[in-house]
């Protein structure tokens, strides 16, 4: 037999290309594709629907340590079978280094825990708190010929932001090595001082959270991570961009030549700070960072996901459950908002949502679709060809998706460990309804088909970003 697998008169969509043909695919590979393809001990009748490479989610958190008492509600099992029935093949979760540790301790630490546990394929970013000489200097080069080419800095938040001589060290380490840097970009020190004045007066609500990390906090930190970029001349993403403001310093840094990614995510186009001014504590199910902001904000980021700004849509997501007390409402974040821990889930929203708000709607067209929920992820992070597309010998990662299929999102539907979804209620248009994995079908309707283990670990390449 030519093929183990026939996918059959679906249409193919690609971050360039849509049209119709077969896809044949032999040792988990895309073997063939042409208009009639025969011979396979599984078909796969695929009409009507579209035949998309798997989503690429790039910026995820699972199982990450965060404060006392906090538990992620991830762990790798349950969110990347999350990821994959929300239409993804790969995920790609942070591995963060605590201070005190080397980069090789932090990766040990989550190979442990993702080892045999995985339903899609992970590769890991490291998250770098603490750039000692040997980080920057041995490490890093050394980790990025073994695969990892991508880190991400932070900022704010006390205990993993840089300062700035910092992170102008790690850049430059970063440059000469090839690793890719992801940036958050909020001004903790202006964070800290609105913090105090909300504290100060008694304004302990949710929705302080939001008015504790402005626009001007973001603006102003996504500048000086462009201008410490540019210093040292190196390549970064800005990751999770809320707004207009932060966009045009993105735009304003292309256009002095500087390379520069774009990332967002749903929550930017969903949600709004009035969301954290919910009743009671409800507010605290959408304590994420940067805040969402308002409808401007949100038209903001789809024009910057039409006209380029933005390269990425990723998920960010990172789960905390909301009525528990190693969640959102502790007892310490039920009384005040800045013990909330940061960070919502949506790895098996994103698509639907890109899809049903984008497609559907009319926003945004299916190749661009593509492109920034899975092409360009491959492409950025050290993937692509092998990943992000469906072309001959690239890995047969596929979604298929019936664009006709309506969905109410509840949380009931979902596979992650969460107790709440900041979507509930939103009902969307286009539905994943089955994931394979090179070549293997992970998830098949509300099944789930593959064991645990199914995904393998990805060692990257560099980037396309040089
Ligand atoms: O609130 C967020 N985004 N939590 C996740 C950590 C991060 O900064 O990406
Ligand atoms: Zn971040
Ligand atoms: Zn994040």
């Amino acid at each position: 037999m030519p093929f183990d697998t026939i996918i059959r008169n679906g249409t193919v969509v690609t971050a360039s290309d849509t049209f119709r043909c077969d896809v044949g695919i032999r040792d988990g590979r895309i073997a063939a594709m042409a208009e009639s393809l025969t011979d396979a001990p599984e078909i796969i009748d695929a009409s009507g629907l579209y035949v998309m490479p798997g989503g690429i989610d790039s910026h995820v958190h699972i199982a990450q340590p965060s404060g006392d008492g906090i538990v992620m509600a991830d762990d790798f099992a349950s969110g990347t079978l999350s990821a994959a029935f929300g239409g993804n093949t790969t995920i790609m979760p942070f591995c963060l280094q605590e201070k005190g540790m080397t980069l090789r301790e932090a990766l040990k630490v989550y190979h442990a825990k993702a080892d045999g546990e995985c339903y899609v394929d992970v590769s890991f970013h490291i998250i770098v708190s603490d750039p000692t000489s040997y980080v920057l200097g041995q490490e890093l080069p050394a980790l990025v010929e073994d695969g990892y080419t991508s880190i991400k800095v932070f900022m704010t938040y006390e205990n993993l932001r840089l300062r700035d001589d910092e992170i102008l060290a790690t850049l430059d380490s970063a440059r000469t090595s090839g690793a890719l840097v992801m940036v958050h970009c909020e001004n903790e020190d202006a964070i800290r001082f609105l913090i105090g004045r909300h504290e100060a007066n008694g304004e302990l609500a949710p929705k302080y959270h939001a008015t504790s990390r402005p626009v001007a906090a973001e603006r102003e930190a996504t500048h000086r991570a462009l201008s410490l970029a540019e210093i040292v001349d190196t390549p970064i993403v800005i990751v999770h961009v809320s707004n207009r403001e932060a966009m045009e310093e993105i735009q304003r840094a292309r256009g002095r030549g500087s390379k520069v990614a774009g990332e967002t995510c749903p929550q930017y186009l969903m949600l709004t700070a009035d969301d954290l001014d919910a009743t009671e504590l409800e507010g605290a199910k959408f304590v994420c960072s940067p805040p969402p902001r308002d409808r401007e904000s949100q038209i903001a980021c789809w024009e910057g996901l039409q006209n380029g700004t933005f390269d990425l849509f990723s998920s960010d997501h990172c789960p905390f459950r909301y009525d528990d007390d190693t969640g959102k409402l502790n007892e310490k974040g039920k009384r005040n908002f800045r013990w909330i821990p940061n960070g919502i889930p949506g790895v098996e929203t994103r698509l639907p949502i890109l899809f049903s708000e984008g497609v559907a709607k009319g926003r945004i067209d299916l190749n661009r679709f593509v492109a920034l929920s899975s092409t360009n992820h491959a492409k950025l992070y050290g993937l692509y060809p092998r990943k992000g597309t469906i072309a001959i010998g690239s890995d047969a990662d596929i979604a298929l998706w019936d664009p006709n299929k309506s969905v109410v999102i509840t949380n009931d539907i979902l596979h992650h460990g969460a107790d709440y979804t900041p979507y509930e209620g939103l009902e969307v248009t286009g539905w994943p309804v089955r994931v394979m994995v090179r070549g293997k079908t992970v998830t098949d309707g509300d099944e789930r088909v593959a064991a645990k283990g199914a995904g393998n670990y990805l060692e990257r390449g560099r980037s396309s970003l040089k």
